[in-house]
């Protein structure tokens, strides 16, 4: 049963609403996955467009999020479902060739980062904990206490792109000796003694945390899943629109893409053109350029200024 008390607020400012539209072209007889519902900004802006009887499913992982975006999402009634969970088990849940329109808004939402006790933020002192569903038992503190130096000098490099993944990950290791690491606090002063800020704009924790946030919730492994599972639920051409706010999920995006845009496979790393075997390609890419937020938007919300939005079609 959900709680009765008041819905925490959950003001998320939802990115690229005109260029998501205009990707998934939502027509009253439509049917939409939007599988990073968060606050549901743009589950509200694809059913709105799509009145009076296009279909919009939901999930998230964050449960907060659920309930807060069924609250929102009110007037839509009969025309949505919600659930909460992870994108990865999409095609466990809709029907192949059911949908017209997938959206993917990657990341974490602002409510997220600006509640202290979900552990994300090296802003504010909280748990360290970076769990999107809390039921999940695996937390920040857990990888922070007991992986060994070179796990965590992975995580570091691998999804935070850190160039100081070892000294820290060695400093890490020396620190947790005397102490469990708790806090976010004592993860980012830590990180800050080690590579002073000296008036940089950008806090010198931001990788790692970010390297800690996609590692706890495998953040990669259920992308990859989930564009797989988006494209097998879509219907010949249906659109796939995936926001992304970093390189690292951006060139799992790009790979997916060029990978299945093309009309021949390859076994190994590398793509030796006599060793190619034909194969249909599954999708075209609709524009090949990423998509970047208007200087407009920039303005408005500086949360957009790492977004990128990439569009393919199911063929
Ligand atoms: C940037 S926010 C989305 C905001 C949303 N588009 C809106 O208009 O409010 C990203 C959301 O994706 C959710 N999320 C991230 N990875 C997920 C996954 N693998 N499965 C389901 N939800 C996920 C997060 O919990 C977060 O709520």
């Amino acid at each position: 049963m959900r709680s009765q008390c008041p819905l925490p607020n959950f003001n998320h400012e939802p990115v690229m609403v005109e260029e998501v539209l205009a990707a998934l072209k939502p027509e009253t007889s439509g049917r939409f996955a939007d599988v990073t519902v968060g606050g549901g900004g743009h589950a509200a802006a694809i059913l709105a467009a799509s009145s009076p009887s296009g279909w919009l499913f939901g999930c998230d992982r964050d449960g907060a999020a659920i309930e807060a975006t069924e609250a929102r999402l009110r007037p839509f009634e009969g025309r949505l479902e919600l659930r909460q969970g992870n994108f990865a088990d999409l095609a466990g849940w809709l029907e192949p060739g059911s949908c017209d329109g997938v959206l993917f808004d990657l990341g974490v939402s602002s409510p997220q980062l600006d509640r202290a006790d979900r552990g994300f933020s090296f802003q504010q002192d909280g748990p360290l904990d970076m769990r999107m569903d809390t039921r999940q038992s695996l937390t920040a503190a857990d990888l922070v206490n007991t992986a060994t130096e070179s796990e965590l000098a992975k995580i570091f490099w691998n999804l935070g792109n850190e160039p100081q993944a070892r000294r820290f990950a060695a400093a890490i290791a020396k620190d947790r000796v005397g102490r469990r690491f708790e806090s976010t606090q004592q993860l980012a002063s830590l990180i800050e003694r080690l590579a002073p800020r000296r008036g940089k704009r950008v806090h010198p924790a931001t990788r790692v945390f970010q390297a800690l946030r996609m590692a706890v919730n495998d953040e990669l492994g259920s992308l990859r899943e989930g564009l797989t599972a988006g494209l097998r639920i879509l219907k010949t051409g249906g659109r796939l629109a995936v926001i992304t706010f970093h390189s690292v999920e951006d060139r799992v995006v790009k790979e997916f893409g060029q990978r299945l845009a093309r009309g021949y496979t390859f076994t190994g790393d590398v793509d030796v053109p006599d060793l190619r075997q034909p194969c249909a390609p599954q999708l075209k890419w609709v524009q090949r350029k990423a998509i970047k937020p208007s200087m407009a938007e920039l303005g408005r919300n500086p949360r957009s200024r790492s977004a990128q939005l990439r569009v393919m079609e199911k063929l």
